[in-house]
C-alpha cells in the first residue's frame, strides 16, 4: 500500500494507473475510521481496479469553535484497516499543501447548502465541498463512495461532481450501525456510557418513524412530532423531513423523502437519518437497499 503525502506524488500515481487502463476508486475520510468507512472501501475495492483513501482533518469544514484540535487522529489503526481490505494507495496530505498562504477560492453549492446542518453549521458544506473538489482533482477517481449517514453532504457532492463536469460518479453507501442501532460515528468515541446510552434516542425515533410511515402516515408535522418526542432526553439540533432530491421541507409525504436529525449528546454533535419512498408511488418498493448513485 503506497503512501503519498503530496498531490503531486499522488496525481502522478493516479495518472500511471490511469496509463495502464485501471479504474480509480476513491473513498474520502478525516480518518478514524470505523465498520461505515470499511462499507465504503470494501465497495470501492469490489467496484474498481484500484482504490485510493484519503486521510486529511479539513480546517475549513469546522469552526473556530468546533472540534478540529481534538478530532480523533488514529493513523496507525487506519492504515492496518486499509491494508486488510486492499486499499492500494492512501492519499494523506499536510493541511500547508492544500490551503497554503494566499489561499482563497472556495466551491459553494447553493440551495442544497440551506437548512439541515448548515443551521448551525454555516460554514460546514462549503468546506466540504472546496475540500472534495480538491481531492478529486489530485486522486483523478472514476467513482467516489460517501455513506448515507451524511446525506445533505452526499446531495452536495453528487450536485457539485455533476455542476463542476468532474466526471466521477458519486455513489452513496447504506448507513451502517452497531448492533444496538446507533449510527457508526468517528465521533461516538467522545461519548461516556451514559452518552452512548442517550444516544440510542436518535436511531429509536428513526426507527418509530419509520414503523408510522409504513403504517400509512404521510403528514411530516406528525412524523417529526413522534421523532422529537423520541428525543426529548437530548439537545435537539433539528428534525427535518425534506425532499431527498431537493433538501427542500415538505408538509406532505408524496415523494422521495430524507427524514434527518441531529442533536448534541454529551460532548458530541450525532446526525442520523433515513429515507423513504411512499409505496404509492412506487407499487410496494419502500426503500433502496443497496449502494445507489446519489439522487
Ligand atoms: O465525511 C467526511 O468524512 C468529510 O466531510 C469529507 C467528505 C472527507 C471531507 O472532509
Amino acid at each position: 500500500m503506497k503512501i503519498l503525502k503530496t498531490k503531486e506524488a499522488m496525481r502522478a500515481w493516479s495518472f500511471a494507473q490511469k496509463a495502464a487502463g485501471k479504474s480509480i476508486g476513491f473513498v474520502p475520510t478525516m480518518g478514524a475510521l470505523h465498520e461505515g468507512h470499511a462499507s465504503l472501501m470494501r465497495a470501492s475495492v469490489a467496484g474498481n481496479d484500484v482504490s485510493v483513501l484519503s486521510i486529511f482533518v479539513n480546517p475549513t469544514q469546522f469552526a473556530p469553535h468546533e472540534d478540529y484540535g481534538q478530532y480523533p487522529r488514529t493513523w496507525d489503526t487506519d492504515l492496518a484497516m486499509a491494508e486488510e481490505i486492499g486499499i492500494d494507495a492512501i492519499y494523506a496530505p499536510e493541511a500547508g499543501s492544500i490551503y497554503p498562504e494566499g489561499y482563497a477560492t472556495y466551491v459553494n453549492v447553493e440551495g442544497l447548502s440551506v437548512g439541515l446542518c448548515s443551521g448551525t453549521r454555516p460554514h460546514f458544506f462549503r468546506g466540504v465541498a472546496t475540500v472534495v473538489t480538491k481531492l478529486f482533482n489530485a486522486v483523478l477517481p472514476d467513482r467516489a463512495y460517501f455513506g448515507q449517514k451524511d446525506a445533505q453532504q452526499c446531495a452536495i457532492i453528487t450536485r457539485m461532481a455533476q455542476d463542476l463536469d468532474s466526471g466521477v460518479e458519486v455513489v452513496e453507501m447504506p448507513i451502517v450501525r452497531e448492533a444496538d442501532g446507533l449510527a457508526m460515528s468517528s465521533r461516538n468515541r467522545y461519548l461516556s456510557d451514559a452518552d452512548r446510552a442517550q444516544a440510542l434516542c436518535l436511531s429509536q425515533s428513526l426507527a418509530a418513524a419509520q414503523a408510522a410511515l409504513d403504517a400509512g402516515e404521510r403528514d411530516a408535522e406528525v412524523v417529526k412530532a413522534l421523532v422529537r418526542d423520541g428525543m426529548a432526553a437530548v439537545e435537539i439540533d433539528y428534525v427535518e423531513l425534506v425532499d431527498a432530491a431537493t433538501m427542500a421541507p415538505l408538509d406532505t409525504i408524496d415523494r422521495r423523502i430524507l427524514l434527518a436529525v441531529a442533536a448534541q449528546v454529551g460532548p458530541a454533535r450525532l446526525i442520523d437519518n433515513l429515507k423513504f419512498v411512499p409505496s404509492e408511488i412506487t407499487q410496494g418498493a419502500s426503500a433502496p437497499a443497496e449502494a445507489e448513485a446519489c439522487c
